[in-house]
């Protein structure tokens, strides 16, 4: 029988909404025991270089307050390093950061690091937590993960999201294919960037996926809705689709 297909649910951007007035509100926190409430099943963080969004303080708080597991966004960096063995979250996922671009635009390189990322991952791990890698739904990325000893990988969505009819059917088969081949030389496969109602449910689909990280357009609809109704609807569309699969 197919497992249940986990949401995890990323709060960076109540942050956002926070910093843009300097003070405590609304609190990221908050947001995240709210969104364990209406159905999230691990909630995703993204400490960047810049602290645009995420401080150092949100993490620590996230780890005291949270009984789901936290999964640590960050660049491959000796900083983040440094930060992610002292708190020792349930999941550290790697991507790539550039310091002008608005969110994470790419996967990460994998096949063209192995060597650091085989010792960085190896960091990680022996500090207990799960390491992800997000990459493009690229086969090669893929062995690459395994090759550097990452457990799971994250295929990166936002080629599907960002398109329409026959290029966005190419890229779902695409991202098909990687959940796949990834399932098949024995990684975990998530997926995330960019999904909304409207392009959640081709991707719950895949049989293959375990997990989806989902976050800006939760927290957008949020205004509209209200953050648990948002979640609550996410979660719904998720089982529909896996359920009309296995039917
Ligand atoms: N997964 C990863 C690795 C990401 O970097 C992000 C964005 O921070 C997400 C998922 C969530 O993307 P979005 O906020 O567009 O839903």
């Amino acid at each position: 029988m197919q497992g249940k297909l986990r949401l995890g649910v990323n709060i960076d951007h109540v942050a956002t909404i926070r910093n843009a007035r300097g003070g405590d509100a609304p609190d990221p926190v908050r947001a995240a025991l709210l969104a364990v409430e209406a159905g999230a099943d691990g909630i995703t963080a993204h400490l960047r270089e810049d602290r645009r969004h995420i401080r150092d303080g949100d993490m620590e708080r996230l780890m005291a307050a949270l009984q789901v597991p936290l999964n640590f966004e960050m660049a491959a960096t000796a900083e983040m390093a440094a930060i992610a063995t002292r708190l020792r979250p349930h999941a550290a996922c790697l991507v790539p950061e550039k310091r002008e671009e608005r969110t994470t635009e790419g996967g990460l390189d994998v096949a063209g690091n192995i060597p650091a990322l085989k010792d960085y991952v190896a960091r990680l791990a022996e500090a207990g937590m799960r390491v992800s890698l997000f990459v493009e739904a690229d086969p090669r990325q893929l062995d690459a993960a395994r090759a550097v000893g990452a457990p799971v990988v994250e295929l990166h969505t936002g080629t599907y999201c960002e398109h329409e009819g026959e290029a966005r059917a190419r890229e779902l088969a695409r991202l098909a294919a990687a959940a796949r081949h990834g399932a098949s030389i024995g990684l975990e496969v998530h997926a995330g960037h960019g999904l909304g109602f409207e392009t959640v449910g081709p991707v719950a689909a895949i049989a293959e996926l375990m997990e989806l990280n989902i976050g800006h357009f939760l927290i957008g609809e949020a205004v509209f809705l209200g953050l648990g109704p948002a979640i609550r609807r996410m979660r719904a569309l998720m089982d529909e689709a896996r359920a009309r699969k296995a039917a």
